[in-house]
């Protein structure tokens, strides 16, 4: 993953980069670092741990220069150390490099370079001194970046900083890239938040693009070293408020933001994206299937969304990405939708790139635009989050979910949307000492089992995905018919189980028999049993349920002082494969 910054201009280039560094911490935050250049002179400041961390000690802004590229890292070839964090330097010090991604033939690039002496375990330092060996056989920097794409292989975002010429080299091939236009400036960044501060124009990168940067300015190339015209995209970000002292967690503040965000999405869907979902509704109309595309918390949302289709009459179903060119069946009526946060997910992109032209349409249902994802599909719909910080989605999975809620509503089911964001406020505000009660006795815990059926199997999965990345419990949720085939073995005296129950005579109910039987702790989720308050609606259940089992794992993670933004070995934006 990792997230990578640069600027080229006539301010102090650490301040900003540090800056844009702060905004792409989600994407990795396993250690940081910053190189700029003032006169040739080079300045490094690398460090181990989060951004706020390594600068309150390393002090970047001490760094001058008015050129400069950063990194934050998420690692994937060497340990979390000091010396395998970016930038890392040449032993010429005429190159250094910033790197998200991962060169694949890393081990015969580095055979062919066989005096060099590597000081870190990183792929990007051998991509690194490849290039190097490039310009060092003459060739020009067009030349040395047209080979250098033709012979690595793998996903790279990078920069090389000059620090002979005081150029940048832009390279992109499936890990983003964006650039920032200012008046005598120009910024680098993974995505447009690393610099939206700064600008609100942008040029994105598309595959085997590069672009050589100069104090003349910037000019865009293509694999075959032929100059390209960009277009360049104005863009306008949702502003949120920064977290503040009544929030103690971005996750807690994303949850209570979610009336608010999907009365914004609700608006837009009556307003601007109302020939999109008038569009999307056609298409589904007169496509023969529909494959939803997405992982994680997204895949959930979109086995939410099955459910609402198949209910509806529509041939639908969700794929995890990561398994969609095995058992994905396209054919020319098939509709694809790609659903994701980020709109960066690495398993999302390589499962719809090659599907594009065989599918009968591609539609991305995203929140952050201008998105890799959004920029691949024909029609887009941005579920209007704003920016999620929590590596847990939350409010933007309660955003996709109501997307679905409004399309099938739209497509004839009879649902009441009516009262919806103040519905999901009561609930948050209503139910907070019941789900501090439940987080006491589930924290000990080493295994929760979490129990549902129709919409109530998305929300399992759901729940049980953020009892592990949140909360560190081992946790599954399936399908309460599949527990008497197996899982029930597993069931004793006192084993937490989280029942779903969305109607007053829902057959999950002899589920709850079964696992009572057995001395289990049963935990119910419902608008009719059990001590939470839940407003009734079989449809919008998945809603208000997943929104307590958000409030319920972030009680368990708080009593258990876990690092709730920032979980181990995570990242909010998964471009690696
Ligand atoms: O950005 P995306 O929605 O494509 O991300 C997919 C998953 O990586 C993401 O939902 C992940 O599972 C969340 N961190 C879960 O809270």
């Amino acid at each position: 993953m990792c997230g990578i910054t640069g600027y080229l201009g006539y301010k102090q280039a650490a301040p900003i980069l540090l800056e844009g560094l702060k905004k792409l911490e989600y994407r990795g935050y396993d250690s940081a670092g910053i190189a700029t250049l003032e006169n040739h002179q080079i300045n490094i400041k690398k460090g181990v741990g989060a951004i706020s961390k390594i600068d309150a000690k390393l002090q970047f802004s001490k760094l001058h220069g008015t050129i400069g590229i950063g990194h934050t890292r998420w690692a994937t070839h060497g340990k979390v150390n000091q010396i395998n964090a970016h930038p890392h330097l040449t032993q010429s010090k005429n190159l250094i490099i910033v790197h998200n991604g991962i060169i694949e033939n890393f081990e015969e690039l580095k055979n062919k370079l066989n005096s060099v002496n590597l000081i870190s375990d990183t792929d990007s330092e051998i991509a690194l001194y490849y290039f190097e060996n490039k310009l060092n056989k003459g060739l020009t920097i067009k030349e040395a970046i047209k080979e250098f794409l033709k012979e690595v292989k793998g996903t790279l975002a990078i920069l090389f900083l000059n620090t002979q010429t005081n150029e940048i080299y832009a390279i992109k091939r499936d890990s983003p890239l964006a650039l920032g236009i200012g008046t005598n400036e120009i910024f680098l960044g993974s995505d447009i938040y690393a610099f939206s501060k700064f600008t609100h124009k942008a040029i994105f990168f598309e595959d085997n693009e590069f672009a050589i940067i100069s104090n003349k300015g910037f000019r865009f190339y293509n694999q075959n070293g032929l100059e390209i015209i960009k277009k360049i995209t104005k863009f306008n970000w949702v502003k949120e408020e920064k977290k503040n002292k009544n929030f103690e967690h971005y996750m807690l503040k994303e949850i209570y933001e979610e009336p608010k965000c999907i009365e914004r999405l609700s608006i837009s869907l009556n307003s601007d994206q109302k020939n999109k979902i008038q569009n999307l509704k056609n298409l589904i109309l007169n496509s023969k299937k529909i494959l939803f595309v997405a992982a994680g918390t997204s895949y959930h949302a979109s086995l939410y969304a099955t459910y609402l289709l198949t209910r509806l009459g529509f041939d639908a179903r969700a794929i995890i990405a990561s398994e969609f060119s095995n058992i994905g069946l396209v054919d020319k009526e098939t509709l694809i939708i790609a659903v994701s946060q980020s709109g960066e997910t690495m398993d999302v992109l390589d499962a719809i790139k090659p599907v594009k032209n065989s599918c009968y349409s591609l539609v991305s249902i995203v929140n952050v635009p201008h998105s890799s994802i959004e920029r691949l599909c024909f029609l887009n719909i941005n579920i209007l989050a704003g920016q999620e910080i929590a590596v847990a989605s939350t409010k933007t999975y309660s955003n996709e979910l109501y997307l679905f809620l409004k399309l099938s509503q739209e497509l004839g089911m009879k649902i009441n949307l009516e009262k919806i964001f103040d519905n999901v406020k009561e609930l948050i505000e209503n139910n907070s000492s019941q789900i501090k009660k439940v987080a006491q006795l589930l924290k000990n815990k080493k295994d929760i089992y979490i129990i549902g059926k129709g919409s109530g199997y998305a929300v399992a999965r759901e729940i049980s995905l953020k009892l592990k990345e949140v909360s560190y419990i081992h946790a599954e949720g399936m399908m309460s018919g599949e527990l008497k085939h197996g899982t029930l073995a597993l069931i004793e005296n006192k084993t937490p189980v989280i029942i779903l129950i969305s109607e007053k005579h829902d057959p999950i109910l002899s589920n709850l028999k079964e696992v009572e039987s057995r001395n289990a702790q049963a935990i119910l989720i419902s608008p009719y049993y059990g001590d939470f308050k839940i407003p009734e609606g079989k449809e919008t259940f998945a809603l208000y349920a997943s929104i307590l089992g958000f409030l319920l794992t972030y009680e368990i993670a708080k009593l258990k002082n876990l690092p709730i933004d920032k979980p181990r070995n995570l990242a909010k934006v998964v471009t690696v494969k």
